[in-house]
Parts: structure tokens; C-alpha cells; sequence
């Protein structure tokens, strides 16, 4: 998307690169995130007017270290364009102009009372102290020439600096997380003081501006999507249909691994409440769970069910093709940060497990729309709120494209898909009858192959084990479990045995993100 008006976030690999976006986009400023090998050609293109360096886990003197090309950081100077730096982006800003970096005598972490120095550009209507959330081994000791320091803590006696002449800006603390006091006052004195920015990054004007590039785009061409009942597939459904009415061919592939009683809710939702002409479900329950039979090994699971979805897509798209003629269109629900790698060394590392969102294959002879593929997380809800979808619908929590295939460990069969329908829908149901819901990021259950023995009356039972899991979370990367009250539990607990056949045991997950994952599987 073009837009006059850009923040490139540069990334050193920090961990709150997305953070600082997220940040500038609150404020109204469009930003994206660009590679620190990022060419003025680049930065040319996508109208870029100002520039954050993100914080990063190496450190500047790190042989392989990200470091910018004197190009491009001649670029920023000739055109004037403000750069601010942050931690590890201010500790490069130094040692480029000829400061000095020393490894700190010990790491700081965590809130520091600042001093500050200069309140004329950054910070502007400040107090003469701030508290701030510092996060560095190393500091800068010396400054290069012709910059001044404008704050500084016990610990860490540059812990901001600027130089006008060369619109650079530097802070060693994180203004991006919520614990620096008035840090969003600090981006925004950067983002309109001193950069001298407009705001034009809003919602309302994403939708005008996305219904009629779709408009443009798909002509007189009919298109297809596949929707899941989830907030990025109905929101983009939805857009598409505001551009382009029934034109759009919505598709829901009901796998069987939806939870208790969803595909109906999905259907009744597109039908009736949206009233869209061309809806189609496509039951292929016993297909999907054919196709997992005899199947343990959860990597090999998902292959075949994101397969089989293709198939079983493909197929009916063909059969759509032969009534309507061709599609010109597949659209995706791909948002903002499925796009962007983080330069984050962890992320490349190691293969978790492979997510997939049952996401229909490049080789799929139709051109790709998403619509949506600009937009965090949050301004997807804020569109799905602005076009009128349930507040229920827009806040659920996440839910794997997968579904409740993995969260059956083992093979997959009727009788546990079952049973964990019914489990789910009353650990959930409870917690929203006691507005709980929204105090967890994500909450679900999980059948073990596991049997053990119970009591119940005067018999014994032989039955499965289910595992109750809510964790908090911000972005999915890192997670902890939820301290769900133990009267909760209790009452969940003792709901599922007295209601759920072949159920004997419930117990409740309380490992964080490291080191377990979100999903069990
Ligand atoms: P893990 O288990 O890796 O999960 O900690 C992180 C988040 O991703 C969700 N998840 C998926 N989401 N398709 C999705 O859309 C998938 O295949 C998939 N697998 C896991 C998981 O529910 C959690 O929110």
C-alpha cells in the first residue's frame, strides 16, 4: 500500500521490533518493518519519511552483528531524514559516528529512574524525571562528535542523545514498552515534532481505500474464499463482499475437528446473519477422519489434513467452475506479521512443529488478494468492529486451523472427537458464564491416550485423562499459564466427570511457553 507518510521500523532482531509498529500505527502513522539490509531504493519506494532502529540481541562489536551499509545511512543523512535509535539501534548509531560502546559492568533490566537533561525535542512536556524500562549489557561511554546527551540514569550516564545537524536520536531504554512512563508521548514527539508527520493511518480509511483497490482489481472476475469460522478469514470475507457482493464464493470446509456445535453456528452466521448468496459447506467429516486413520504421529497428522483440505477445496472449486465458469480470484487471510521474519536468530533456529492454516497451495492457478495483509492483529478486530461483526465473534480466542485434531494425542477417532466436544464446550462454557473468558489469551482442553484407573459409585472405572490449558500471551511466541481460581476449576472439574462418559481424571496444565508449547500434541 502506498502511503506519503511511512515509518520504516528497522530490525536488528529485537524482540519488540513488531512492538515499536504496532506503536506508531496506534498514533496514527502508518509503519512497516524492513531488514537492516534494507537499499534507499527500498526505502525510497515505500515513501519513507522517518526511520526507528529496533533494539537487537547481539552486540555492535559482534563480528556478524546487523549493521546498515554507509549507503543507506548516507542516504538518511543527505535526505534528512530523523532516525531515532533505540538500545541496540542507539549503540550502532555511536560506534558508525565514532563514539565508544563498552560491554556495561553489569546487565540492567527492568525500570530505572531517568534525568533529563534537554527537554526541547524528544522530551518535550516531560517532567525532569522519567521512569523507563531499560533492557542492555552494553552502553555507549563516549559520544561521537556533534551529539549531545539529553538523559541519563545512575547506571547508564548516556541513556539518551541527539544531534540535530543530522536529525539522529538515541535511546538506550524501550520507549515501546508500556513500563517506560509517557513513552508513547516520546514516539509521538518523534513521529510529529520532530519528523514532523501527519496521521493518516486509520481503519476507516484502510476499508474505503481496500474496497475500492478490490473493486479495481477483480473487474467482472468471480472469487472464491475459503473461510474457517475464524476473526482473519471472516473479516477478509466480509470486506470482499462490502467490494465486490456476490461476486464472492465463500467456502467452509467442515473437517470435523470444529468444536461442539461451530460448522451449524459458521453456516447460520453467512446465511442469515450476513445473508450472502453464495455459501457453501461441505461436510467432509467422515473424509478427513478416514484419511487420519490409524495415524499417531502428530507431524504426519497434520500433513494429511492440511492435504486432504486442499484436495477436498480444489475438488469443489472445480465443480463451482463447471456452473459459474472460472474464478479469477483465491483470497487469503494472510495478516501483517505472517509476512514479516523477524531477523530474531531464534525464529530461523528451530522447527517447532509446522503451522499451517490449512492454507491453499501457490500452485492453485487463481491470483491471490489478502486483503488483509497489511494489518496486526489488532487493527484486523478494529476493521471486523468497524464492519460490524459480533464483539463475540471479533474477541474469541485463537483457534488452530487444524482444530481439535491436535489436540487429540494419538490416533484420531469418532468416539474422542466426541468426548472432547463435549469437554471443551464445558470448560469454555464455564468460564464465560463466569466472565472469566477474557481474563485468559487462550483456554481449551486435550485428551491423552492415557487411562487410568477412578472410582465412581462403588465401581471402578478404567477411563481417558483430559487436560484443562489456558495460558496469557501476547503474541503467541511466549505464553504463561493462566492462574484460573481453583473455585473455577472445581466446578469445571466436577462438571466434566458427572457429565462426560469415559472421562475419570482432569488435570490442569501449568507449564509456560518456554518450555512446553501452547498445544500439547
Ligand atoms: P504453539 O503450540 O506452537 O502454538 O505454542 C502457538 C499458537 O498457534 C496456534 N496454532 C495454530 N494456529 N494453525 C493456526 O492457525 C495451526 O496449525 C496452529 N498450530 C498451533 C496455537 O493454538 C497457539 O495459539
Amino acid at each position: 500500500m502506498v502511503n506519503n507518510n511511512i515509518v520504516a521500523v528497522i530490525d536488528f532482531g529485537g524482540q519488540y521490533t513488531h512492538l515499536i509498529a504496532r506503536r506508531v500505527r496506534d498514533l496514527g502513522v502508518l509503519s512497516e518493518i524492513f531488514s537492516w539490509e534494507t537499499t534507499p531504493a527500498d526505502l525510497i519506494s515505500h515513501n519513507v519519511k522517518a526511520v526507528i532502529f529496533s533494539g537487537g540481541p547481539n552486540s555492535v562489536y559482534d563480528k556478524n552483528g546487523p549493521k546498515i551499509s554507509s549507503e543507506t545511512m548516507s542516504f538518511f543523512e543527505k535526505e534528512k531524514i530523523p532516525v531515532l535509535g533505540l538500545c541496540y539501534g542507539l549503540q550502532f548509531i555511536s560506534l558508525y559516528y565514532g563514539g565508544k560502546v563498552i560491554p556495561g559492568k553489569k546487565r540492567e533490566y527492568g525500570n530505572t529512574i531517568m534525568q533529563i537533561s534537554d527537554k526541547s525535542h524528544l522530551f518535550k512536556n516531560f517532567d525532569d524525571e522519567c521512569n523507563v524500562w531499560m533492557s542492555h549489557g552494553d552502553k555507549v561511554a563516549e559520544l561521537p562528535e556533534g551529539f549531545k546527551t539529553t538523559a541519563s540514569s545512575e547506571n547508564c550516564e548516556i541513556a539518551a542523545f541527539e544531534n540535530l545537524d543530522k536529525m539522529l536520536f538515541g535511546l538506550q531504554f524501550h520507549p515501546e514498552v508500556v513500563h517506560t512512563e509517557n513513552g508513547t508521548q516520546l514516539i509521538a514527539n518523534f513521529l510529529f515534532d520532530i519528523a514532523k508527520l501527519v496521521k493518516n493511518w486509520s481503519m476507516e480509511s484502510y476499508i474505503e481505500e481496500q474496497i475500492q483497490q478490490i473493486r479495481d482489481e477483480v473487474g467482472d472476475n468471480r472469487v472464491i474464499i475459503g473461510v474457517s469460522g475464524g476473526v482473519d478469514s471472516t473479516v477478509s470475507a466480509i470486506l470482499m463482499h462490502k467490494s465486490i457482493g456476490d461476486k464472492l464464493h465463500c467456502v467452509f470446509v467442515d473437517h470435523g475437528f470444529m468444536r461442539k456445535d461451530e460448522p451449524e453456528e459458521v453456516e447460520r452466521f453467512f446465511r442469515e446473519d450476513l445473508n450472502f448468496k453464495y455459501f457453501y459447506k461441505i461436510n467432509a467429516q467422515k473424509d478427513f477422519l478416514d484419511a487420519v486413520k490409524g495415524v499417531s504421529d502428530p507431524e504426519e497428522k497434520r500433513k494429511i489434513i492440511g492435504h486432504k483440505f486442499i484436495e477436498t477445496f480444489e475438488t469443489f472449486e472445480k465443480e463451482l467452475e463447471k456452473k459459474f465458469g472460472k474464478f479469477g480470484f483465491l483470497v487469503q487471510g494472510t495478516i501483517y506479521p505472517d509476512r514479516i521474519e523477524s531477523a530474531q536468530p531464534s525464529k530461523s533456529a528451530a522447527k517447532i512443529k509446522t503451522h499451517h492454516n490449512l492454507a491453499l497451495p501457490e500452485k492453485m492457478s487463481l491470483k491471490v488478494i489478502e486483503p488483509l495483509k497489511e494489518l496486526y492483529k489488532d487493527e484486523v478486530r478494529k476493521v471486523g468492529r468497524l464492519l460490524d461483526i459480533s464483539p463475540e465473534l471479533i474477541e474469541r480466542h485463537p483457534f488452530p486451523g487444524p482444530g481439535l485434531s491436535v489436540r487429540i494425542l494419538g490416533e484420531l477417532t469418532q468416539e474422542k472427537l466426541d468426548t472432547l466436544k463435549e469437554v471443551d464446550a464445558i470448560f469454555i462454557g464455564e468460564i464465560k458464564k463466569r466472565g472469566e473468558y477474557h481474563n485468559y489469551w487462550q483456554s481449551f482442553s486435550v485428551l491423552l491416550p492415557v487411562k487410568s484407573v477412578g472410582v465412581m459409585g462403588d465401581s471402578r472405572t478404567y477411563e481417558w485423562t483430559v487436560v484443562l490449558r489456558s495460558v496469557n500471551s501476547v503474541d503467541a511466541m511466549t505464553a504463561d499459564w493462566s492462574k484460573i481460581p481453583y473455585e473455577t476449576l472445581a466446578v469445571i472439574s466436577n462438571k466434566i466427570i458427572n457429565n462426560v462418559e469415559r472421562v475419570n481424571r482432569v488435570v490442569y496444565d501449568i507449564t509456560s511457553k518456554p518450555p512446553a508449547t501452547i498445544e500439547w500434541e
